[in-house]
């Protein structure tokens, strides 16, 4: 690419030092090494043969990379979806391989946003009752979080469609719905696979800038996945998962 706001001035690899953790600066995210193999009838795909990765509190990064590069299975990973074959990855300094089922599950819903790809919405819900879901599994609803549920919702542009049920939205109404979803919790690491994939030009726009804004204002670390070379180049740092592996953003 050739926007000059996506070159990065450091090292060729990901996880070389960029972002090393200083003093005022608080660790989100260490990947070290990491990768992920899928065995098959057909013998064993490799998909990411050694990823590393560093990210700050506060620090919003964009991963692009063909289709099938393995970029949903690396934000699977980080978000404690799927399991690494090898390799260390710790989020808020919890090394996440230590984790059993039930505490990975807890871990994730407190402390990880997850703006999935085919958004994931519960059918029988209404857009508010969706976005407040994560709530559940903690200690319940306070009027307090309908209200930032309400914002979010307002934020998105969804403001009047809070009582529909996700059929009766479109598309990218959806996905601005699991974009709420993933911030009710107020997480400390974000990470949207393709948020602006089903948007139009104009929402992707308003989505990116939501994400951007609350990466900053929020201090959440922000790792998003996309295709759309308008949404990368609105990211301070930019990187492309190539042959398994994190790269700078090649101009
Ligand atoms: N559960 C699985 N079992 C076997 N192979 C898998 C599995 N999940 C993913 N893969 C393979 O891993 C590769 C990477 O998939 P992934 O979904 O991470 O790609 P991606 O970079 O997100 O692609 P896209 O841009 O199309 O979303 C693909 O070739 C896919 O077929
Ligand atoms: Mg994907």
């Amino acid at each position: 690419m050739s926007d000059p706001q996506i070159a990065e001035n450091g090292p060729q690899t990901a996880g070389s030092g960029t972002t090393t953790a200083t003093s005022s600066q608080t660790a989100a995210l260490s990947v070290r090494s990491l990768v992920k193999e899928f065995a098959g009838a057909a013998g064993t795909l490799s998909i990411l043969l050694g990823v590393d990765l560093d990210l700050n509190r506060g620090d919003a990064v964009v991963v692009t990379g063909p289709s099938g590069s393995g970029k949903s299975t690396l934000l699977y990973i980080i978000g404690l979806l799927d399991q690494a074959t090898s390799g260390d990855v710790t989020v808020l300094g919890q090394d996440i391989s230590t984790l059993g089922e039930a505490q990975a599950a807890a871990f994730r819903n407190e402390h990880i946003g997850f703006i999935f790809q085919d958004h994931h919405l519960l059918p029988q819900c209404s857009v508010l009752e969706n976005v407040l879901i994560p709530l559940l599994a903690g200690d319940g609803v306070s009027p307090a979080d309908e209200e930032r549920a309400k914002k979010l919702l307002e934020r998105v542009g969804l403001a009047d469609r809070i009582t529909h049920r996700p059929a009766q939205l479109s598309g990218g109404e959806r996905q601005r719905v699991a974009v709420c979803r993933a911030l009710i919790n107020q997480p400390e690491l974000l990470l949207a696979d393709e948020p602006t994939g089903n948007l139009d030009q104009a929402t992707a726009e308003s989505v990116g800038t939501l994400l951007l804004d609350l990466s900053c204002e929020e201090n959440v670390a922000l790792i998003c996945v996309t295709h759309s070379l308008e949404l990368a180049a609105r990211f301070p740092r930019g990187l492309e998962l190539r042959a398994g592996k994190l790269c700078q953003l090649s101009d």
